[in-house]
């Protein structure tokens, strides 16, 4: 995996400087834990496999943890950017049909914000068939399977220290401030059947 650029230098309420710490040092280095961590995978002695430790599960485990967080952080920064506020299209259609409305959805969005350690994120569950709103505390913790992500908020107490010390809910209100809806309904019409866009738009139905 290769590091994505940030879209943004800084934003309204994120400085440059707490958005370079943020995304140059602690999601590169993600990047490159889950690229050394898959060349010592390729090179592992598979008789030693051992539930209590063994170089297979600890790679294993410490792989899910730094893909996770390369992924999330991603999903997070290419989701900001936009102007925040109450979105338009198919992403409206679905948080008004599975949460009744905007503000429901995003109270509900802001709360979880607090109560995470980690992170929060809203996706789209084929299985439920619905949008749902996931907490998790470490990277590789608390993910839902068969889903696809759509808006990821970082609480994690570097993507805000530098700007607002403790005021955990200032950050949150800037992060919603700072959403990118138009990015959301890519996620939207790429991956969720029945909202893909027109070239796909009867394949869903
Ligand atoms: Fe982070």
């Amino acid at each position: 995996m290769e590091v994505k650029p940030l879209k943004y230098s800084k934003l309204d309420g994120l400085s440059e400087k707490q958005l370079k710490e943020h995304h140059d040092v602690l999601y590169a280095g993600y990047v490159k834990k889950y690229n050394e961590i898959n060349e010592k995978l390729s090179g592992v002695d598979l008789t030693t496999a051992n539930a209590t430790y063994s170089d297979l599960r600890e790679l294993t485990i410490e792989k899910g943890f730094a893909l996770n967080g390369v992924v999330l952080h991603e999903y997070y920064f290419e989701g900001m950017g936009g102007q925040g506020g109450v979105p338009t299209g198919s992403i409206a259609e679905l948080i008004n049909k599975n949460f009744g409305s905007f503000d429901a959805w995003s109270e509900q969005f802001k709360a979880l914000g607090m109560t995470a350690r980690g992170w929060v994120v809203l996706a789209y569950n084929f299985d439920t068939k619905k949008l749902e709103n996931y907490i998790c505390d470490v990277h590789n913790q608390g993910g839902v399977w068969n889903t696809t992500t759509l808006v990821v908020m970082d609480v994690y107490e570097h993507a805000y220290f530098i700007d607002y010390a403790t005021k955990r809910a200032d950050y949150i209100e800037k992060y919603m401030a700072n959403i990118d809806w138009e990015e959301v309904n890519k996620r939207v019409s790429s991956n969720i059947p029945g909202y893909q866009t027109e070239n796909n738009n009867n394949e869903g139905e």
